[in-house]
């Protein structure tokens, strides 16, 4: 049974369907913590209201001193005994330092079809470019921002008259297939990706 440590900035709902998929019978992986950068992370209690434990590193004391925050979390990740690490909604950079002992074990999920639109604004930049499809990603994390090798893409049509926000609202349901799908088959050992619809 894979112990799995998540990572969340804010409301958590990745984080959630992730709870929700490893509570089904047989998933070969079970939460260990859900940890967020911000101790008012609305995620937090959510993840507590299912039981899960909660903790959380404030990234604001650190400063620029990327380095002592990391280490900060990893500790707290140890102590939990976490296997592997989901980032969900986590908008902390983390160095080679913290990522690379993490080779394999690390997955998170972007709001874009990778290659396209690594970083921030990635439905805004969609819907700019005039792109007919937009979606999710599921990846491994590697040193490179939104880099490291697909696991997982879910496609949805850009529609006429969307916004961002609209558009983003539409990802963001599949993200909650995509990710739980690929969580399971990641915790499983098995990396065939996972192509939804
Ligand atoms: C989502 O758009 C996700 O793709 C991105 O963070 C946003 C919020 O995610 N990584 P969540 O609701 O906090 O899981």
């Amino acid at each position: 049974m894979k112990r799995v440590a998540i990572l969340i900035s804010g409301g958590g709902s990745n984080m959630l369907a992730l709870l929700d998929s490893m509570a089904e019978a047989g998933h070969p992986a079970t939460p260990c913590l859900v940890a967020s950068n911000d101790p008012e992370a609305a995620g937090l209690a959510r993840a507590a209201a299912r039981g899960v434990a909660t903790d959380a590193v404030d990234h604001r004391p650190f400063g620029k001193d990327r380095a002592a925050f990391e280490a900060e979390l990893q500790a707290l990740i140890a102590a939990h005994d976490a296997d592997m690490i989901c980032l969900a909604g986590f908008m902390r950079v983390l160095t080679a330092g913290f990522v690379t002992p993490w080779s394999g074990r690390m997955i998170n999920i972007h709001p874009s079809l990778l290659p396209k639109y690594r970083g921030l604004h990635t439905h805004a930049r969609a819907l700019e470019a005039g792109d007919a499809e937009h979606g999710c990603t599921v990846h491994e994390v590697t040193p490179e921002l939104d880099d490291g090798p697909i696991l997982g893409q879910a496609r949805v049509p850009v529609k006429p008259g969307d916004t961002p926000e609209i558009l983003a609202a539409r990802v963001l349901e599949m993200e909650h297939k995509l990710y739980p799908a690929v969580l399971r088959r990641f915790a499983a050992g098995d990396r065939r990706p996972v192509w939804l619809p």
